[in-house]
């Protein structure tokens, strides 16, 4: 039956130039490199000197317009995921529609979902395409972390990175099924119970303060495997395709080993999961679009494949997309 999909035309990431390495992190705390490669899988992360989260969202954007080849003027809604803004108010989303020059009364909003937050976004974006209301969307993960992260603490400061990553939604028309292009099913998922095993120290209504963040390690660890495979599950079940028909796994990347968990639970072989957390550290909301922009840049992933995003982080929060590039 024909239907609407969301159809992936552009693509686009930046990450700030300064790389901080794990040998320069054992400067600054009591760690070292085989103790973050062997535990995280992270050799290096990228730190933003003074980039906002809108200003590396504005470079990504203008790469993945460029890309789809439109004006920023073409776009029908911009979608921000990130947990850490510019300002409290108003959101990024909305400077980043001001930059790029977007028209007056193109709807922008940012969504706070933690590292769920791109893939909470493409599924907003999505349902509005799909139901007519937008015919095009911009869809950016951006985050500063380095800005919440408290450097003298080993525990988290050796795990987070900044960076941002877009993609461009087009309707087009599908057949209603697998074959089709595009957004071919998307799920989201949260559980508040376990609001407190990964938070910031502060926030706007408590301490007035941004805060640090704090993170249960082992409790995240075990819940981010069943989570993540529960989410990919969920979309490949739903859009009824197996994880043979898979050309990519692209998780969320927090941890090596967190990422061959969720491989193996799926029966999805290494060569066909995304890794980008060597280099990148965990960016939360901008870790799947930095790494399916860098993926599909280099030509690793191609058109007319299906690739399945899968995304967990505080709340907790986690969710799945498929889709067909
Ligand atoms: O983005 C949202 C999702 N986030 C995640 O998925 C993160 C999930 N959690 C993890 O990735 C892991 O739990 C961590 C990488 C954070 C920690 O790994 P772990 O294997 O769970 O280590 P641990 O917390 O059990 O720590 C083991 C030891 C401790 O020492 P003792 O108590 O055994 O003497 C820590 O103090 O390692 C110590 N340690 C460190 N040592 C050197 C903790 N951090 C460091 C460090 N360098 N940076």
């Amino acid at each position: 039956m024909k239907c609407i999909r969301s159809e992936l035309i552009g693509w686009g990431h930046y990450l700030p130039p300064k790389v901080l390495t794990n040998d320069d992190l054992s400067k600054m705390v009591d760690t070292n490199d085989e103790w973050i490669s062997t535990r995280t899988g992270i050799k290096s992360r990228h730190i933003s000197e003074g980039e906002t989260t809108a200003q590396m969202s504005v470079k990504a954007a203008q790469m993945a317009l460029k890309r789809a080849g439109l004006e920023a003027s073409d776009i029908d809604l911009i979608v921000l995921g990130t947990l850490t803004s510019d300002n409290t108010t108003p959101s990024s989303a909305a400077k980043i529609a001001g930059i790029l020059g977007m028209r007056s009364g193109t709807p922008a909003f940012d969504v706070g979902a933690a590292c769920s937050g791109f893939v909470y976004a493409l599924t907003t974006a999505d349902n509005m395409i799909r139901l007519n209301q937008v015919k095009s969307a911009l869809v950016i993960g951006a985050e500063t972390l380095s800005k919440i992260t408290d450097w003298t603490d080993r525990n988290t400061c050796v795990l987070f990175g900044d960076g941002a990553g877009a993609v461009v939604l087009r309707a087009c028309e599908g057949n209603g099924t697998s074959d089709d292009r595009g957004i071919l099913s998307t799920k989201l998922y949260a559980d508040g119970s376990k609001y407190d095993r990964l938070y910031t120290s502060g926030g706007v209504s408590t301490t007035a303060h941004a805060g640090y963040i704090f993170m249960d390690g082992k409790e995240v660890f075990k819940s981010a495997v069943g989570c993540l495979s529960e989410a990919a599950e969920y979309v490949m079940n739903d859009a009824g395709v197996s994880e043979s028909d898979v050309d990519w796994l692209l998780p969320h990347q927090a941890n090596i080993r967190i990422i061959e968990g969720v491989g193996h639970k799926l029966g999805i072989a290494p060569e066909k999961v995304i890794v980008t957390v060597d280099h990148h550290g965990n960016t939360s909301a901008a870790s799947i679009p930095l790494a399916l922009s860098e993926s599909l840049e280099s030509g690793k992933i191609k058109k007319g494949q299906l690739v399945v995003l899968s995304a967990m982080g505080a709340g907790f929060t986690w969710a799945g997309a498929l889709i067909r590039i």
